[in-house]
């Protein structure tokens, strides 16, 4: 009955979708289903959110701010920190951050919280969806008994369903509704309401057969990332023990039509998922005696590339007489990838920590990030906050080093490297011309 009746809203764009937390993946899901005719209601925790969503500005690269506005002005979007219109919603979305505690444990804090306000005004007819990444069982361990122990039964009184989000910020060709949608619910009925609803909104819907196959999904994606990055940056390091050229390697080795994807080697993994989601996974295997020895081992080769890229620096400063205590070393790109302002995890906190606390004098240039803090628990250095500076001749001639930490589109490599003395590229972001025409030393990884 309760299938029905969903499948009669979702058939007619009528349910009321309700969206908990508005940050990189909820956003643009709920804008997503308000372009498409639905109405959608965005649960917020952060006032400032709630303004911009209901004044039609976005804070996220990938929602225009004119989809926004028009989403709200034709009244079918609208942001509130009133979590008691989550009765009025059919279906309810959850993507909450899903954090790592200082142990590298789960922290399910906000999954717990998002799962308390719905079962506080569940009512019967919901289709309840969990998005944010987590490890398999999450569904079906915590808010399925969750919402039982209220008194609802899955089922008859609602649907319960894992769907993974699989946004990739910032890139141009891939968006919620070209992305394939996996899909697995805690019951039948549920996986085939929840396939239906993603069904409105993207191009290819996969059902599996069980929430749990979904959240392993995601995990086993991610986790794929981690591993193939990890190596790709052990081939950089060894490439560069042997005087190899790792880019001229991995551009070769792409040519192979079958049996080869390009990873390529950075300073480090950053973002909310590649760096954490593999602790989700391996977590859940320790607590079933499963040790998950590849996850350990590119978690240690990808955390120990800021300290290589730092050695990097430390020598070519020295073979030019020069100590990293007290030289002044631009960093170019702070954001943990390309054309984005997302500094979670990134990287160059890392780098920046770790020559600050030699002595270096910092300074950085990102079009998207004005400004970075150092309040995370991992701070070594001075911890002072660092503000985005103009990339002027003055600032490039007066550095004795360069680090590009991201490959903005927007930076004029030639320019640096006609006024830089050293580079440091660890993104392969100097092509060839600019290499070639290039008066700095420059080292790449
Ligand atoms: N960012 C990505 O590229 C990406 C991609 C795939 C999956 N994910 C996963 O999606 C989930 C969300 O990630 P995100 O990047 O959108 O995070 P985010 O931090 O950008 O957004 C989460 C939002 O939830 C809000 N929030 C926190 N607690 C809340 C509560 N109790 N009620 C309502 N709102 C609350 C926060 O204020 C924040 O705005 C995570 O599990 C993440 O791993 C993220």
């Amino acid at each position: 009955m309760i299938r029905q009746d969903l499948e009669k809203i979702i058939g007619d764009n009528s349910a009321r979708i309700g969206v908990v937390g508005l940050g990189y993946v909820g956003l643009p899901l709920i804008v997503e289903f308000a372009q498409k005719g639905f109405e959608g209601i965005g649960f917020e925790v952060d006032q400032k959110k709630i303004d911009d969503v209901n004044a039609g500005v976005s804070y996220i690269v990938d929602v225009k701010s004119e989809a926004l506005k028009e989403a709200v002005d034709s009244g079918k979007l609208s942001a509130t920190t009133n979590f008691d219109q989550l009765s009025e919603c059919d279906v309810i979305i959850i993507c909450v951050p899903t954090p790592l505690r200082k142990t590298k444990d789960p922290d399910m804090s906000f999954i717990l919280a998002a799962g308390g306000e719905i079962v506080k005004r569940m009512r019967k007819g919901q289709l309840v969806i969990l998005e944010s990444t987590t490890y398999p069982g999450t569904t079906d361990e915590i808010l399925q008994p969750m919402f039982e122990e209220a008194g609802f039964k899955v089922d008859e009184d609602f649907l319960l369903a894992f769907s993974p989000e699989r946004v990739d910020p910032g890139n141009p060709q891939f968006q919620t509704h070209n992305i394939p949608k996996v899909v697995g619910g805690v019951t039948k009925d549920s996986t085939d309401v929840a396939a239906m609803l993603y069904g409105k909104i993207v191009d290819e819907v996969h059902p599996v057969s069980s929430a749990r196959v979904a959240e392993a999904c995601k995990l086993w994606e991610n986790t794929f990332r981690a591993i193939n990055i990890g190596m790709a940056n052990e081939m950089a390091r060894l490439c560069n023990t042997l005087g190899i050229d790792t880019w001229e390697v991995v551009k070769a080795a792409a040519t192979k039509p079958f049996g080869f994807m390009p990873f390529y080697p950075g300073p480090g993994i950053g973002g909310h998922c590649i760096p954490l989601d593999p602790h989700y996974l391996s977590w859940k295997a320790r607590q079933h005696g499963f040790d998950s020895q590849f996850i350990s081992l590119a978690e240690q080769v990808n955390s120990g590339m800021p300290a290589y890229v730092v050695k990097l620096v430390s020598t070519a400063l020295n073979d030019a007489r020069k100590a990293v205590n007290g030289s002044k070393i631009l960093i170019l790109g702070v954001a943990y990838k390309k054309d984005i302002d997302d500094m979670r995890e990134s990287p160059a906190l890392s780098i920046i920590d770790l020559l600050r606390s030699r002595g270096a004098e910092i300074t950085y240039h990102d079009p998207f990030v004005p400004e970075v803090t150092f309040d995370h628990a991992y701070t070594i250095g001075d911890g002072e906050a660092l503000h985005n500076t103009d990339l002027t001749d003055d600032l490039i001639t007066g550095a004795d080093c360069v680090v590009i930490c991201t490959e903005h589109s927007d930076i004029d490599y030639k320019k640096v490297c006609e006024l830089a003395p050293l580079i440091i590229d660890t993104r392969n972001a100097l092509n060839e011309d600019v290499r070639n025409g290039s008066k700095a030393k420059i080292v790449r990884l």
